[in-house]
C-alpha cells in the first residue's frame, strides 16, 4: 500500500472582520498558490517583489504558479538585506510597479523574509492609495511573526520602522520547504521571535523550543503555534491601541536601538532582538518579579540557537540611547516598556526610566 499522504496542517484564520485572512502553513504550498489566488484575487497583473537571495531560489516557481492561475506576474528584485527597507528602495519598487502597468485591481506578492514582507506590504499599501498583497514568507522569523498582522514599513537612517502603515495581507502562504535553503545564521535568528512569544504568552513552549534546538521536535507544529499566538494578539488589538499588541514589542525597544546603532545589516534583526530580550528580561528580574531561574531559561534558549546575549564595544550606549529616544514607543518622553511578571505573562510598564536602561546596557556588557 502506498504511504498515506500527511494530513494537511490546519490553516490559521486571522479574524479581523472585513480584513480577515488565512495563513496556510505546510509543505508544497508554492506550487499551488496560483490556483488558490485565481479564486481569491480579482486582478490579473501581479508584482512579485523579492530579494537577490530568494529570487533565484523561488521566484520562477512562484511566477509559474501564478501564470497557471491566469495571472500576469512581473518580477521586482531588490538587494538582499535590511538596507533595502528604505524610502529610496520603496521609490524604485513603486516605479517598477508603475512601469509594469499595475492598476488598482492588481496585487503584490511579497516573496522573502521580513525585509521583503515589510517593504512589499508598504509598497502595496501606498501604490495608487493601496492595493492588496499576499505574503509568502521564506524565513523562520517572517513565517512566525512579520507576515502576520499587517505592520508594514521602512527604516529611517537612525530609526527602525519609523515610516509605515497598517495594511493586512489578503493571504499568507508559509511554505516550510523554503526554510531548507536558509543559512544557519538566518535560521537561528528566527528563534528570537519564537522565544519572545514563549516569554510573553506561552511558557510551555520553552520545552518544544529546546527540543527543536537539538534537532528534535515538530518544527511545523511549532511554526503554526507561533502564527496562532501572533494572530490572537493581533485580533485583540489590530492597531496597537489598547496595549495588548504592544506586548509583541518585548525586547524590541532596546533591540531596535541596538540594530540601528550597529548599522543596518551588521546584526540580523533577530540577533539584535536577542540582546534586547536579554536586557528586557534582566530588567524584569529587577523590576517586575521575574525569578533568576526564569531569566536563565530565556538566556539558555537564546544561547541554544547561538544568538548573541552581549553587546560589543563598537556599539556605544550613547548611540543606543539616542536612537531609543526616537522610537515610536516613546510617549512624551516616557517609555512604554514591555516587561514580564513571569514566563508567559507580559504587561506594558511606564515605570522604566533612562537609568534602568543604562543599567540594562551595563548588564549586556558584563
Ligand atoms: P531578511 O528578510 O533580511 O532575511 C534574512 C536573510 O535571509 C536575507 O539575506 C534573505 O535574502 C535571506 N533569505 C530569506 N529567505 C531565504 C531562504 N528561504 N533561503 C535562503 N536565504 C533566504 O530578514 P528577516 O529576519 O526575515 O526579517 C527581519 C525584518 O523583519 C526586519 O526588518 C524586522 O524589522 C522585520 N519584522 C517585521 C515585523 C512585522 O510585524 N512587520 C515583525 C518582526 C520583524
Ligand atoms: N512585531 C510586532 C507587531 O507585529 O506588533
Amino acid at each position: 500500500m502506498p504511504p498515506k499522504p500527511a494530513a494537511p496542517i490546519r490553516p490559521v484564520f486571522v479574524n479581523l472582520g472585513p480584513r480577515s485572512y488565512t495563513v496556510q502553513v505546510g509543505s508544497g504550498l508554492l506550487a499551488g498558490m496560483g490556483a488558490e489566488l485565481a479564486k481569491k484575487m480579482m486582478g490579473t497583473k501581479v508584482a512579485v517583489i523579492t530579494d537577490s537571495n530568494v529570487g533565484p531560489l523561488y521566484a520562477e516557481q512562484v511566477m509559474d504558479s501564478l501564470r497557471q492561475g491566469g495571472k500576469e506576474p512581473t518580477l521586482i528584485t531588490v538587494p538582499a538585506g535590511e538596507e533595502s527597507k528604505s524610502l529610496s528602495c520603496l521609490d524604485t519598487v513603486c516605479g517598477e510597479m508603475a512601469a509594469a502597468g499595475l492598476d488598482r485591481k492588481s496585487f503584490v506578492v511579497a516573496l522573502g523574509g521580513g525585509v521583503i514582507g515589510d517593504l512589499g506590504g508598504f509598497a502595496a499599501s501606498v501604490y495608487q492609495r493601496g492595493i492588496p498583497y499576499v505574503q509568502v514568507p521564506t524565513t523562520v522569523l517572517s513565517q512566525v511573526d512579520s507576515s502576520v498582522g499587517g505592520k508594514t514599513g521602512v527604516n529611517l537612517k537612525d530609526a527602525k520602522n519609523m515610516v509605515g502603515t497598517f495594511h493586512q495581507p489578503s493571504h499568507v502562504f508559509a511554505d516550510v520547504d523554503t526554510l531548507k535553503s536558509l543559512p544557519k545564521r538566518e535560521w537561528n535568528e528566527g528563534f528570537a521571535e519564537i522565544i519572545k512569544h514563549a516569554a510573553i504568552r506561552d511558557a510551555s513552549m520553552f520545552d518544544v523550543i529546546d527540543q527543536v534546538a537539538q534537532g528534535k521536535g515538530d518544527l511545523v507544529a511549532l511554526i503554526r503555534r507561533n502564527i496562532a499566538i501572533k494572530a490572537s494578539v493581533v485580533e485583540s488589538d489590530e492597531f496597537e491601541r489598547t496595549g495588548t499588541r504592544a506586548i509583541l514589542n518585548f525586547g524590541h525597544t532596546i533591540g531596535h536601538a541596538i540594530e540601528s546603532a550597529a548599522g543596518y545589516g551588521k546584526l540580523l534583526h533577530g540577533e539584535a532582538i536577542s540582546m534586547g530580550l536579554n536586557a528586557a528580561a534582566w530588567l524584569a528580574s529587577k523590576v517586575s518579579g521575574l525569578t533568576s531561574v526564569e531569566l536563565e531559561r530565556i538566556r539558555a534558549s537564546l544561547a541554544a540557537f547561538d544568538l548573541p546575549l552581549k553587546l560589543t564595544d563598537d556599539i556605544t550606549d550613547e548611540e543606543i540611547l539616542r536612537r531609543m529616544k526616537m522610537d515610536k514607543k516613546f510617549d512624551q518622553g516616557a517609555i512604554r516598556f514591555v516587561l514580564i511578571k513571569k514566563l508567559g505573562e507580559a504587561f506594558v510598564s511606564t515605570d522604566v526610566h533612562e537609568g534602568h536602561i543604562k543599567q540594562a546596557l551595563e548588564e549586556l556588557r558584563r
